[in-house]
């Protein structure tokens, strides 16, 4: 769903160890630029490691905060990034700065955690359990509301995934009768493939 054409420069937030941005430079090709950025110095050390490997010249690694980039306005094609937003707290300056570095027209398409419908309190309260699976995590609607007020058009779900909880990392974790109470309740964890444009 990335619409990566050759010769764009890409930005992969949170790049892990440069799996996407690799996939990304299949697109790209010669012509192209493909930057991630991560704030562990080690994801970076490894994602240097796997470019110097497979020779790319046209891939590199920031190590920084996706937050605060340290790159011009209007700079980028693409945005890409996959399961790292929803680790952040705040959602709406990850897309202030989203739009920020992306030229006018320019789009990304982001994979990422949302929920729908309130959690039973003691699932949020069991502290691993929420850290596990939906911390900072934030319903869907708020998420493409943020995403509006960041002042993209065409905002579009591509794709949605269930994520369900194994009931051995359930009962690890919760008694009986709120994992009951979990599975009654109209609530969901999903992954989302969201679209939008500059
Ligand atoms: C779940 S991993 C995903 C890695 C990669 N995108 C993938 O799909 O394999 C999350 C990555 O985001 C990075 N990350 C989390 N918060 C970040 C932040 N505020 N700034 C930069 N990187 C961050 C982590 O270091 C980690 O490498």
């Amino acid at each position: 769903y990335a619409g990566i054409k050759e010769g764009n420069t890409v930005l992969d937030l949170g790049s892990g160890a440069g799996n996407d941005c690799f996939i990304a430079r299949a697109e790209v090709g010669e012509t192209g630029r493909v930057i991630g950025i991560d704030f562990s110095p080690q994801m970076i050390d490894r994602a240097r490691k796997n470019a110097t490997k497979r020779g790319y010249t046209n891939v590199e690694f920031i190590e920084g905060d996706i937050e605060n980039m340290l790159l011009p306005n209007n700079f980028i094609d693409v945005v890409v990034s996959n399961c790292v937003l929803n680790l952040l707290p705040e959602k709406d300056r990850i897309f202030k700065e989203i739009h920020r570095v992306l030229k006018k027209g320019g789009h990304f398409c982001i994979s990422d955690v949302v929920l729908n419908g309130i959690f039973p309190k003691e699932f949020t309260d069991n502290a691993s359990m929420y850290a596990g699976c939906i911390a900072s995590a934030i319903q869907k609607d708020d998420y493409l509301s943020e995403i509006e007020k960041a002042n993209f058009t065409n905002i579009k779900i591509e794709r949605t995934k269930t994520v369900v909880i194994p009931d051995d990392v359930l009962q690890e974790h919760l008694d009986e009768s709120t994992i009951a109470k979990y599975k009654a309740g109209n609530v969901g964890i999903y992954s989302i493939t969201v679209t939008g444009i500059k």
